[in-house]
């Protein structure tokens, strides 16, 4: 089972991935985790990244697509994968779609979370974050049972630096201008399924679990 999960920036992708992954034992493969741990880590990667990510504004193809690529080749990977957050191009789509026919990778879904942008500016000013686990948070949705610490580890919980008003407004407009595309992209191929995330978490669940059968 190979699944991408699509969807505007806080329409849930990172928060129905580990879910997934949790219940069907495949590893959450998410770009912009695996850039924010490059960030604090100070790496090359992270020191580039960085500068598009405090903007708003899409890390270059060439820096995600081997990342992605070797990642899905792992061993971990030979149940199935979920992606959060990748591909956000076509060309990243192009390059996905060449790294799985070339390793016999055939039963993609693409899960689309639609969210109304109208919805996402307050998600995103109440979302806190773990920065150990990655386990993500909202102050009024989904509170953690105590204040300001992650239910997991129990570290101090985060807001993220792009998730200020100015600069989640760019992430939609990139999202609507760059990524959104690939809607069509993967209803032509056929394995596009679209869900309402404007319900529950739980109910988001439910109906992804539907689709995955
Ligand atoms: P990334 O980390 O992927 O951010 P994003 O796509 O903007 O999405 P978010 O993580 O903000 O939202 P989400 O959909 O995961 O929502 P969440 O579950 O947290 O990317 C960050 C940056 O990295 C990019 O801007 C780019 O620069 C770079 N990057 C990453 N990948 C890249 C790539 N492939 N190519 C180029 N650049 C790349 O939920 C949001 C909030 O809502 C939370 O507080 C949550 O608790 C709450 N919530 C979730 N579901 C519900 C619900 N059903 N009802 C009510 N509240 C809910
Ligand atoms: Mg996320
Ligand atoms: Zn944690």
């Amino acid at each position: 089972m190979q699944i991408i999960m699509l969807g505007a920036p806080g329409a849930g992708k990172g928060t129905q991935a580990a879910r997934i992954a949790s219940k069907h034992t495949i590893p959450h493969i998410s770009t912009g985790d695996i850039f924010r741990a490059n960030i604090k880590e100070g790496t090359p990667l992270g020191v580039k990244a960085k500068s598009y990510m405090d903007k708003g504004e899409l890390v270059p193809d060439e820096l995600v697509c081997d990342l992605v690529s070797d990642r899905i080749l792992k061993d971990d990977c030979t149940k199935g994968f979920i992606l959060d957050g990748f591909p956000r191009t076509i060309p990243q789509a192009e390059a996905l779609d060449k790294t799985m026919s070339e390793n016999n990778m055939d039963a993609l879904k693409c899960i689309d979370i639609e969210v109304p942008d109208g919805d996402i500016i307050g998600r995103m000013a109440g979302r806190r974050t773990c920065p150990v686990c990655n386990a993500t948070y909202h102050i009024v949705n989904m509170p953690p049972k105590e204040e300001g610490k992650c239910d997991k580890c129990g570290m101090t919980l985060i807001q993220r630096d792009d998730d200020k008003e100015e600069t989640v407004k760019n992430r939609l407009s990139v999202y609507h201008d760059q990524t959104a595309p690939l809607i069509d992209y993967y209803r032509k191929k056929g394995c596009l399924e679209e869900v309402d995330g404007t319900k529950s978490s739980d109910e988001v669940f439910a109906s992804i679990e539907e689709i995955l059968g």
